[in-house]
This record gives structure tokens, sequence and C-alpha cells, in this order.
């Protein structure tokens, strides 16, 4: 027997189209769109979503729940990270599964899928950060592009961690090239970094805002730079994340220009925030320390002309969120020991729906960038990431005249402070479908963990 839900009297919102229509759900896909009351489908459930938008459900392309990182580990796990989530709009996560140096990728993939598996409330997928490229791991990489696990993250930063030289990230890019693999990038140029960040340290420059003097707007731009010739070297497509420095968007810029299939992917956090959050009194500025840092107020103008532009296509969270009692305070006295990352992913789909009201985009922007561009990007596109026939129906109705103000004290993450906590923004999410089943009913958690699965994906949908 299959289930009916009807959603009727909403505006659909889509990255190509603002309709008002009803929406027809069958079991776990979008049947049919027609006009506002045109058809009487017979139906299990109806919602009224009259004054409210109809979205697709947020695809959050850039994820870090329980990393080890730092000598702790994120404290969102698959559980809570995935019902905060949703909690926020966002029915599909795309986390990274780590590549320890010495081990294989299956090994870093095997632990993530044991992670996650019947712990989400919303669907996933896996991005595999490579540490540790060899013949063994090259060959891999074909391999799991057979599973679904189709973008690699190289690091050129974090000498000793997650970092690769130029020749092994040439070697990953030429396998991507060749298998229609995604090279995503971390940008900074590490090696660097390093030397700025002991020279900070020997002259006593101990605080959370020195953690941003040293991660310096032109070591991203340099290391976006090279990243950007080494994958036109390679011939293949690079996709460069959290974006936070007007000289990086510039470069991504540059080689969109010159036809490249170059991306980027900025952050809220880099939208909304700004050194002045680092240089807060006490510690306080612990709690914003990630990299790439959070720049001085003048780059966020680049990033929202970026986003109008496309020369950044995909607004993701990086969310990785360590407590500031006993994980952000391991580096009090020493920047280089504050766990890095920000909590985020209950928050990006209002932000953005604020940045529609502050005018930086337009509404379809907003689901763009949010929803259909990360689909795409990573392969997902059209079963997440938009409403249409045929596409999993997760969808979220979405009242964008709610006031409400962000706070750890009613946040559903799994930390304990809000990076945006006092902040006014106006829209929220009432209810959340998941492959048609409500995870949140009209402000009330109904979804369970499991719910979720794994979410394989086909290569980059975008290349030129
Ligand atoms: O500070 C950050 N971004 N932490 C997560 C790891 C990464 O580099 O994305
Ligand atoms: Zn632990
Ligand atoms: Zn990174
Ligand atoms: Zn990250």
């Amino acid at each position: 027997m299959s289930s009916r839900t009807v959603i009727r009297g909403g505006l659909v919102i889509t990255a190509s189209d603002e309709i008002h229509a009803d929406v027809l759900i069958e079991d776990a896909r979008i049947a049919a769109l027609a006009a506002p009351g045109s058809q009487s489908w017979s139906a299990d459930r109806t919602i009224d979503a009259t004054g409210r938008y109809v979205i697709p459900g947020g695809v959050d392309a850039h994820t870090h729940m329980e990393l080890p990182f730092g000598g702790t580990h994120a404290s969102d796990t698959f559980e809570t990270g995935t019902r905060a989530a949703a909690w926020g709009g966002t029915t599909t996560i795309v986390d990274f599964a780590v590549q320890s140096v010495g081990h294989t990728l299956r090994e870093g993939l095997d632990a993530w899928h044991a992670k996650a598996e019947g712990n989400c409330a919303v669907d996933y997928a896996f991005h595999m950060i490579v540490s540790d490229v060899n013949e063994e791991t090259l060959k891999e990489m074909d391999l799991l592009i057979e599973e679904g696990v189709t973008s690699f993250k190289q690091f050129m930063a974090y000498p000793g961690v997650f970092y690769s030289d130029d020749g092994q990230i040439l070697r990953a890019m030429q396998r991507a090239a060749g298998n229609g693999g995604l090279i995503m990038m971390h940008a900074e140029n590490g090696i660097a970094i390093d030397v700025l960040v002991e020279q900070a340290l020997a002259r006593g420059e101990t605080d959370p805002r020195h953690h941003g003097e040293v991660r310096k707007a032109l070591l991203e731009a340099e290391a976006t730079h090279r990243a950007i010739r080494l994958a036109q070297v390679a011939g293949a497509p690079l996709y460069v994340v959290h974006v936070s420095a007007a000289e990086a968007v510039a470069e991504l810029a540059r080689a969109r220009d010159e036809g490249l299939n170059v991306f980027g992917e900025t952050c809220p956090q880099y939208l909304f925030l700004s050194t002045d959050n680092l240089a807060e009194p006490g510690f306080e500025g612990a709690k914003y320390v990630c990299s790439t840092p959070l720049r001085p107020r003048e780059h966020q103008a680049r990033l929202w002309r970026g986003l109008r532009t496309n020369d950044l296509q995909v607004v993701s969270t990086d969310h990785c969120p360590f407590c500031f009692t006993g994980q952000k305070e391991l580096g009090r006295g020493d920047f280089s020991k504050i766990p890095n990352g920000l909590p985020g992913v209950e928050n990006r789909m209002d932000l953005l729906h604020q940045a529609v009201v502050d005018g930086h985009i337009s509404r379809r922007r907003w689901i763009e960038i949010a929803c259909a561009a990360p689909a795409r990007m990573f392969g997902l596109y059209p079963k997440k990431g938009t409403i249409t026939p045929g596409a999993d129906a997760d969808i979220v109705i979405y009242d964008p005249h709610a006031e409400q103000v962000m706070s750890a004290a009613t946040h559903h993450m799994n930390v304990d402070y809000s990076a945006y906590e006092g902040k006014r923004v106006t829209g929220r999410v009432e209810t959340v479908l998941s492959r048609g089943e409500p995870v949140i009913d009209q402000r009330e958690y109904t979804g369970r963990a499991g719910h979720g699965v794994f979410t394989p994906r086909s290569t980059c949908q975008y290349l030129n």
C-alpha cells in the first residue's frame, strides 16, 4: 500500500522557478506538481503550506561529524549532527571520511560507514580525505568512485597530519582526470603558515586572534592559485573548499574566465563573522577558530559578489563543532592548539535566507547555492536538491516571516555555544520531510536515527 502526502498552497521555489503549486508525494518520491487547487488528489496526509515556501531540503556538502582533530574529536555524532541538520532544513549531508597516514582509503571509508550507519536522521554521503598518496591509494580511488564516493579532499595545510605536497596532489589530480573524480582542496600554504605560527608564539602572541593573523589571506590565495595550476596541468576539475579571502575568490574568478573547470565553496561563517569575533576579549575568540580563518569584514563583499556572479557556486557549513569547555580550551596559552572548526549545520539555511532578506542574493539563488548546486557538484541531482517529479521527497516547509534568535540555548547541535549567539534572523523551518517521512513536523522532532541512509553519488555534473 503506498502512502500519499499532498502539500497545498505554498510557493514552490527551486533554483530555476518560483511557482504557486500543490505537490503530490507518493511514498518516498515527488509524484506531481499542479496548479493550486486544480487536482483533487486523495491523500493520507495534507500539509497546508499557505503563506509558506516549499523548498528542496538543504544539501550540506561539507560536514565533519565526530572528526578526530587536535587530540579530541568534533562533538556532534552522526546522530546528533544529522538531527540538528534536519532542524535547520538540511536533508542531506556529505561528510568527510578520513584516510590516516599509513592506512588505506578502504579502512577509512569502512570506519566512517560504521560511525554513520543506523544513526542518521537524514540521508548522508561521503567524500574521502586522502592523506597518503601512493600507488595503492590511487588505485583505490577508482574503486571508491564505483561505490559512489566520487570526491577526494586533499590538504595543502596541516603538515604532518593531512598535508600533501605538490607532487602528491598532482598525482591524485592526474588520477581524477582519468576516473572522473573531483579533487577538493584545502588551499592554504601550510608550510609557510607553520613558520609564522612558530614565530608568533615565540613573540608571545598566543591569543586566538593571532590564528587569523598568521593564516594570511595571501597564503590562501597563493595555495588557491597553485591548486588551480596543478589541476590545469593534470587536466582535472578542482573544487576549492571553505574559501574565505577576497584574493582567493579573484584567483577562482580568473581561472573560470579562462574556461577551467574550477569551482569554489564558501561558508556562512565567512559571510557573517569576521576577525572582530576572533578578537573578542578573554578567550572567547577561540569559539571562532577555524581554517581557513575568519577574515576582516572587508572580504565579505567579494564573497557575496562571487556568489552572485557564480564565481562561487556552493555554500556549505564545514560543520566541525568543538565545545568551548574542555575542547576549545585546549588552546589556552597557545592558539595553535585550539581545535579548528565551527558549528553551523543547523544555521545554514536560515542564514542564507537572511541573506535574501538583506538583499545579497535572490530567493532562487538561495536554493541554488544551498540545495541544487551542491547536489549537482557532487552527483546527487535531481534525486536531491530540487522539487520535480521523480526526485526524493526531501522537502522543507519554510515560514519566511517567522522571527528567531539564534542561540545555544535553543539549538540542537551538540555544542555548548553558538557562533551566532543572539543573531536575529527572519525565516524558520516549520516542517521537514525526508523521502516523504516527516522528520520535523510543525517544529517537533518526529525523525529517528537510522531513517537516513548512505546515498551513493555519481561524478560531478558540472564539467565543461
Ligand atoms: O577549521 C576547520 N575547517 N576544520 C575542519 C577541517 C577542515 O579543514 O575542513
Ligand atoms: Zn571520544
Ligand atoms: Zn579544510
Ligand atoms: Zn572541513
